[in-house]
């Protein structure tokens, strides 16, 4: 992306305020800064979350800046993951239906039930969770929630998965359990990771940290290497 700015409606604050950043494929990039510095507006720019900004936004090769809703929809669905610090699962559902559930808005991606299972069976597995397809939301721990959150959005098999704080509510140790398996996943396979982070662990396991400061990106020094 290119000097892309970013002001909320009607808030004089410009958040972003040129930011230039290449993420080559298969890089995992942690994205830090204070709280309020604009981390998670830049990763729902990414994300396709919001399209209203200025500047030049490109992912993949397409830019992001105009694309119809169909596509921006398969956009969002396909290309990318999405991990939030809130795990953001339906509660009274399975851990299967929940993983299974980008599929359902995705035109194409409806395959028939058992197949759906068969992918929901694979990435739970993935996530050290094989066995909890039946198991409902509402039963599991924190950590096992964001890991079934990182199963959704690893369900399409996205080129790029973003995480907005993904330890953010978990305590210390459940958190590192969860950044080694981000890790794990990126070694594993083709995946581009960006994340945003207050977690140091997290940062650590990066190929790149970016700091984000004053709307503007800055590429850090790595700390402990
Ligand atoms: N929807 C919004 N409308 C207006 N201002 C917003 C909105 N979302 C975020 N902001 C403001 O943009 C700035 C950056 O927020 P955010 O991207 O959430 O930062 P971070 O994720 O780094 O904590 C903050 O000052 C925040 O108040
Ligand atoms: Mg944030």
């Amino acid at each position: 992306m290119t000097g892309v700015r970013k002001r909320y409606p009607g808030s004089g604050v410009e958040v972003l305020r040129g930011i230039d950043l290449e993420v080559a494929a298969g890089e995992f990039a942690s994205v830090v800064g204070r709280s309020g510095s604009g981390k998670t507006t830049l990763l729902n720019l990414i994300g396709g979350l919001d399209t209203s900004f200025e500047g030049e936004l490109e992912v993949g090769g397409g830019s992001l800046r105009g694309l119809p809703d169909a596509e921006l929809a398969a956009y969002r669905n396909r290309k990318v993951g999405l991990v939030f610090q809130d795990s953001q699962l339906l509660d009274h559902l399975s851990c299967a239906d929940n993983v299974a559930l980008a599929a359902h808005f995705d035109r194409g991606g409806r395959g028939d039930r058992a197949r759906l299972r068969r992918r929901a069976d694979e990435v739970l597995e993935a996530v050290g969770l094989g066995g909890a397809a039946g198991r409902r939301a509402s039963t599991l721990s924190g950590g096992e929630r964001q890991r079934v959150a990182l199963a959704r959005a690893l369900f399409l098999e996205p080129e790029l998965l973003l995480c907005d704080e993904p330890t953010g509510n978990l305590d210390a140790e459940t958190g590192a359990a969860v950044v080694d398996l981000i890790a794990g996943l990126h070694a594993a396979g083709r995946l581009t990771v960006v994340a945003a982070t207050h977690d140091d662990a997290i940062a650590a396991a990066g190929s790149r940290v970016l700091e984000l400061r004053d709307g503007v990106l800055h590429e850090a020094a790595r700390e402990g290497r």
